[in-house]
């Protein structure tokens, strides 16, 4: 009996070079969260490989890939067009982080969506077994619980939302809206981050279905489905014990040598207008207005990664973000000082590391986020427990990383005064600090989240089944 994991993105992505195909890891939390532990368990990933392979490339592809347990399931330059930037990334993604000015419904978008998690579900069918356990992941594949329910009525599904669940208020303005929903209760459990996104979908299943909820259970005609918060953790271990690494310990010298007195403030996300990337660097500007005693003092060392650049939204943010840090170097720079240093890449493990362990300060403000694990990986990191997490309230993590310095990232000024206030944070107030957090990270890590998960899962379908007899 194995685990079954299907995504749209597998944790590998294909990359292409003078037409040798090389496979590397792919970025978002949850291709780096699952991407270790699902080796060391008895489970299968199923996903998308990254890139349209051409049907004659495909079982080279498949071969590779089988050699790490995975099976890809390919998709044509249409269905990543239509059901990958169209529907996921241009409806759900915006309308899920209520940017809902920003969804695109269009027909075609949703005909694709729905046939492309057909097709998930037919590839999942080659592969599992009568008694597998299946977990489904985020908000690409809404609609697969259900395909696969009815394939097969006794199967076990759990299902695990990555992003934000918006209030009834925002979800009911998608024209697909039942359909949607019907998909997602094809689960025996449905998983999100928090609390809040837990009641913010029973209450939008108990408006818009024929179903009613006792608790966090959903009736639904014979059947019973559990809704529940599963906080998504990191690898502790790893981040707390690669900064002693040589490979880091390089990094670390090739960063810091000459920039010894320098405070580093670091960012590190995904283009994606939910990060509040902007609003970040609007705050950097009214520091060094309101406070130019810093000038020179102080940097932001800004990584992001390129994702989604052929959703119009994107390529517009990062038009954005280049015009502003452009303009804000160009006005405060001096021949040996930038106040940004900006990376539009992404970066092995190890740089992130080196960067996560020495930084001053780590500025995470998202709009919107489902957790946020970047925020978890600085913690980790810290391990002489020095250093001042600014998180925004509006991610995930700040319900559990309470002692970082919490801000609105609405509130360009709040944001200001955060990085004052770590600046002149005392080390015994930073330590007592990421002490505390240190210990939640470390505890609810990511083994700990998928065992909780499986667990759960076991045990629904066990009551499940005590209730037929
Ligand atoms: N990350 C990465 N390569 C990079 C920069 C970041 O793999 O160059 C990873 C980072 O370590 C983190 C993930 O991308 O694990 C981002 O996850 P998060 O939950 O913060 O945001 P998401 O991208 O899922 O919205
Ligand atoms: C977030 C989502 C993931 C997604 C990741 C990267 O973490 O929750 O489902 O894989 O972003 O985005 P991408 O569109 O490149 O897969």
């Amino acid at each position: 009996m194995k685990t079954v994991i299907i995504s749209n993105r597998l944790p590998v992505k294909i990359i292409e070079e003078n037409n040798e195909y090389t496979f590397i890891p792919s970025e978002g939390g949850l291709a780096t969260g699952l991407g270790d532990v699902y080796k060391s368990g008895n489970s299968i990933w199923i996903g998308w490989p990254g890139i349209e392979v051409p049907e004659e490339r495909q079982e080279e592809v498949t071969q590779k890939l089988a050699e790490l347990n995975l099976y890809p399931v390919f998709l044509t330059q249409n269905e990543i067009n239509l059901y990958y930037e169209g529907f996921s990334n241009e409806v759900l993604w915006p309308v899920f982080h209520y940017l809902v000015t920003y969804a695109n419904y269009e027909q075609s978008y949703w005909d694709c969506y729905r046939s492309v998690n057909e097709k998930f579900a037919k590839s999942a069918m080659h592969v599992l077994d009568r008694k597998d356990k299946i977990w489904i992941q985020d908000y690409q594949l809404l609609l697969l619980p259900g395909i696969l329910r009815e394939k097969l009525p006794n199967a076990t599904i759990g299902f695990f939302q990555h992003i934000p669940f918006p209030s009834y208020e925002i979800f009911r303005l998608i024209p697909w809206r039942e359909e949607l929903l019907n998909g997602l209760i094809g689960a025996d459990l449905i998983g999100f981050h928090t609390y809040d996104d837990v009641r913010h979908f029973i209450s939008t299943a108990t408006r818009l279905l024929p179903v009613n909820s006792s608790s966090n259970v959903l009736n639904s005609h014979e059947r019973q489905i559990v809704i529940e918060a599963f906080p998504m953790g990191i690898d502790f271990d790893k981040f707390s014990d690669l900064p002693v690494t040589e490979k880091v310990k390089k990094e670390i010298d090739y960063f810091r040598t000459g920039k010894e007195e320098m405070k580093v403030i670091l960012s590190i996300d995904r283009l994606d207008y939910s990060k509040g990337i902007l609003e970040r660097l609007k705050a950097m500007e009214l520091l060094l207005q309101e406070h130019p005693e810093y000038i020179g003092k102080i940097e932001l060392f800004m990584i992001v990664v390129p994702s989604r650049d052929t959703v119009p939204q994107y390529s517009e943010l990062r038009d954005q973000i280049d015009q502003f840090v452009g303009n804000l170097n160009a006005r405060y720079r001096s021949i040996n000082w930038i106040p940004v240093n900006y990376f539009y890449r992404s970066f092995p493990i190890e740089v992130l590391s080196a960067l996560y362990s020495t930084a001053d300060i780590c500025l995470v403000t998202p709009m919107r986020d489902g957790m946020n694990l970047v925020s978890k990986e600085y913690v980790a990191s810290r391990n002489h427990e020095d250093g001042v997490l600014i998180l925004s309230e509006m991610a995930g993590a700040s319900k559990e990383l309470t002692d970082a310095v919490i801000v609105n990232p609405n509130n360009i000024g709040d944001i200001m005064e955060a990085i004052v206030t770590a600046l002149k944070m005392p080390l015994e107030e930073q330590q007592q600090r990421m002490k505390a957090m240190r210990a939640i990270v470390e505890k609810f890590n990511v083994k700990h989240w998928v065992n909780n998960f499986i667990l759960r899962l076991n045990e629904v379908k066990d009551s499940q089944k005590s209730l037929l007899t």
